[in-house]
């Protein structure tokens, strides 16, 4: 994949994606990755589904560094430690506690428009969307938000591969560097979140880090090494997914006055918006799981140990679940997008996500209006496999 295709993907999402299913689909061997690929609606759908067929936790298979891999992180593991880990983290996420965020999350979403008021022109990436959910998250942990660079920083490293061109002409040498930057990244991860965890222990506070170091299920609390894997995934899958989705539905926006001009009038729209967002421009591509066992998807047998990924984008366009896909339609009902994944690894900050960028667009929507993209400045996509989104996002705009 080079810079082209990851730009193209981003501007013509319908296209790119529905090649991707038509060309390959529904399954195919990557040869140079050396993993399959499905496409289709449902097979991604039972991908997700079917932990026990397919498992998310790569350690037996891959050679990923160890705190990613060996059940410390519910992004990685499988029932029944799934089901533990997932208990004891959701309890900082259930909606009485992700609705109460709301007016901080106003607030924060304010002060960042007030600096760029006076201006009339912004970069939404940089003033606004990668601001907003790092400040969020930040307080959320109670770690101090000036440290916000260095998080951009360890985010970028996971995720997005700035280091390098992304062909796959070398795998081996590539996947041998992605794993010595994550091996790095999460050393330094590690190291700062160990310190905020040793001040917590003397001094608890009113904090995500306290309340999982006192928190208990069936007698069992989460060892250091599982808080230390869930704070550095939240602070990785959290911020980026949530900055790109903002920015996404800018674009979307911005290619469709008509909506943007609908949803000025009709702010309660938004949340739908978002969904249809969700759907067309998804931040997160793709899920990886291994097979469990000997597996036949549509005749191509797959073996023990080998890795699958199932392409969200490709779904969220199979015309047999979203009549004409290519539209970008907000009154898209019912819109049972994988923008977010399904099954038991159904995305945990879903509702965080939402109620951000719900009350980010609406707030922006309310204050400025004539909200354009700068047409003069190229735009430049993220470089990632796995996630998508602009790089900037200059727009001019007027206060109402
Ligand atoms: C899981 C997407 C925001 C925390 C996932 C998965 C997807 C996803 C596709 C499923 C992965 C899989 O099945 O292997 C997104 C998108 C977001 C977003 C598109 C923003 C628009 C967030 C936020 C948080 C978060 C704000 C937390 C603050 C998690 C966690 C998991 C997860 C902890 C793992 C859940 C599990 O394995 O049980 N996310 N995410 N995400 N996400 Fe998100």
């Amino acid at each position: 994949m080079n810079p082209r295709d990851l730009l193209d993907q981003l501007l013509h999402p319908y296209e790119s994606f529905t090649a991707l299913r038509t060309e390959f689909g529904p399954v195919s061997y990557n040869e140079r990755g050396k993993f399959w690929e499905v496409f289709g609606y449902d097979d991604v759908l039972e991908l997700a589904s079917d932990y026990e067929t397919f498992s998310s936790d790569g350690s037996p298979f891959a050679e990923y560094p160890e705190e990613m891999t060996k059940g410390q992180s519910v992004l990685t593991t499988d029932p029944p430690r799934h089901r533990q880990l997932r208990s004891l983290v959701s309890q900082a996420f259930t909606p009485r506690a992700i609705a109460s965020m709301a007016p901080r999350i106003a607030e924060i979403t304010n002060d960042l428009l007030d600096q760029v008021t006076r201006q009339g022109k912004m970069d939404v990436i940089a003033d606004f969307s990668y601001p907003l959910p790092v400040i969020v998250i930040a307080e959320m942990l109670g770690v101090p938000s000036e440290d916000r660079a260095r998080f951009k920083h360890w985010s970028d490293q996971m995720v997005v591969s700035e280091y390098e061109d992304l062909s796959r002409d070398n795998v081996e040498e590539y996947n041998k560097r992605v794993r010595t930057i994550m091996r790095q990244t999460l050393d330094e991860l590690y190291d700062y979140f160990r310190q905020v965890l040793a001040e917590r222990r003397l001094r608890p506070q009113h904090d995500l880090v306290s309340a999982l170091l006192a928190a208990q299920i069936e007698g069992e609390s989460l060892f250091e090494q599982g808080i230390l894997a869930f704070c550095s995934l939240l602070l990785v899958a959290g911020n980026i997914t949530t900055t790109n989705l903002i920015g996404n539905a800018l674009l979307c926006f911005d290619e469709h006055p008509e909506v943007m001009e609908q949803l000025h009038a009709r702010p309660e729209l938004i949340p739908q918006a978002i969904e249809e967002v969700l759907r067309y421009r998804p931040p997160a591509l793709l899920v990886g799981r291994y097979a469990t066992r000997p597996v036949e998807i549509h005749g191509c047998k797959i073996s023990t140990g080998e890795s699958i990924i199932g392409w969200l984008a490709s779904a969220n366009f199979d015309p047999a679940q979203f009549p004409d896909p290519q539209r970008f339609d907000i009154g898209r009902a019912p819109n049972r997008h994988l923008g977010f994944g399904h099954g038991i690894h159904f995305c945990l900050g879903a509702p965080l996500a939402r109620l951000e960028t719900k009350i980010a667009l609406s707030i922006l929507l309310e204050r400025f209006e004539h909200i354009r993209r700068e047409r003069l400045q190229p735009i430049e996509t993220i470089r990632s496999v796995f996630i998508m989104g602009p790089r900037h996002l200059p727009v001019t705009f007027q206060v109402r």
